[in-house]
């Protein structure tokens, strides 16, 4: 992915200023700024991490007393700070929700996911393979995150975005899509937005 951050346009450059890994961070600036979607203290996985710019905002945003546990297929520099861990794993791995949770602490507040299949050109593709990682992703949410949490997910939009959003609809009391001002223009790229996780 990390191509595709590199592109030296507005958002990239603030970035590099600022010293965060990815221009992704303002995305989720944006988004955790308007919705309050992470708190001081919030226990937050992070899943499709790398190269690390969520997880840096993250980590500032849930403070000393919180945590976060990063997930990613691709390896990934270390941030500072013993409330942080990455693991180099696919979100699919049956270990992981455990695992995640041993290190949190418990359920998650928050399970966010940037996570995106390698786009091939193929709409039709993209949009299929992007929704299949948004299932994976709240299959590990199903088994990691509280009663009440928040679940935040990048999806391409397309039909198969919106065969996911009804699925997901039932276990949440309020789920959405938002599109940040920060996605690049003439990106399919969304994110869904669900509060109040029902649970099982
Ligand atoms: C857009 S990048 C994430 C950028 C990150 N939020 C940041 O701010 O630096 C998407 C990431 O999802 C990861 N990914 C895609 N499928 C995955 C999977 N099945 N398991 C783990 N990571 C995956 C990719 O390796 C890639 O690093």
């Amino acid at each position: 992915m990390g191509r595709m951050y590199e592109r030296k346009d507005a958002w990239y450059r603030q970035a590099k200023k600022e010293g965060y890994r990815s221009r992704a961070a303002y995305k989720l600036a944006q988004i955790a700024g308007k919705e309050k979607a992470v708190r001081a203290g919030d226990r937050v996985i992070d899943a499709g991490a790398a190269p690390g710019g969520w997880s840096q905002l993250l980590l500032e945003l849930v403070g000393k007393r919180g945590r976060v546990a990063a997930v990613d297929l691709l390896p990934m520099d270390p941030l500072p700070g013993d409330n942080f861990r990455f693991w180099r794993r696919d979100l699919s791995d049956p270990a992981l929700p455990a695992e995640l949770a041993a290190f949190l602490g418990g359920r998650a507040d928050v399970v966010l996911s940037d996570a995106a299949p390698n786009t091939t050109g193929s709409a039709f593709t993209d949009q299929a393979r992007s929704a299949e990682l948004v299932r994976t992703v709240f299959a590990l949410a199903r088994e990691t995150l509280k009663d009440g949490g928040t679940f935040l997910a990048k999806i391409f939009g397309g039909a198969d975005g919106d065969a996911v959003f009804a699925e997901l609809k039932p276990f949440f009391r309020e789920l959405r899509r938002i599109r940040p001002e920060a996605t690049r223009k003439g990106s399919f790229e969304l994110y869904v937005l669900g509060k109040g996780f029902k649970g099982d």
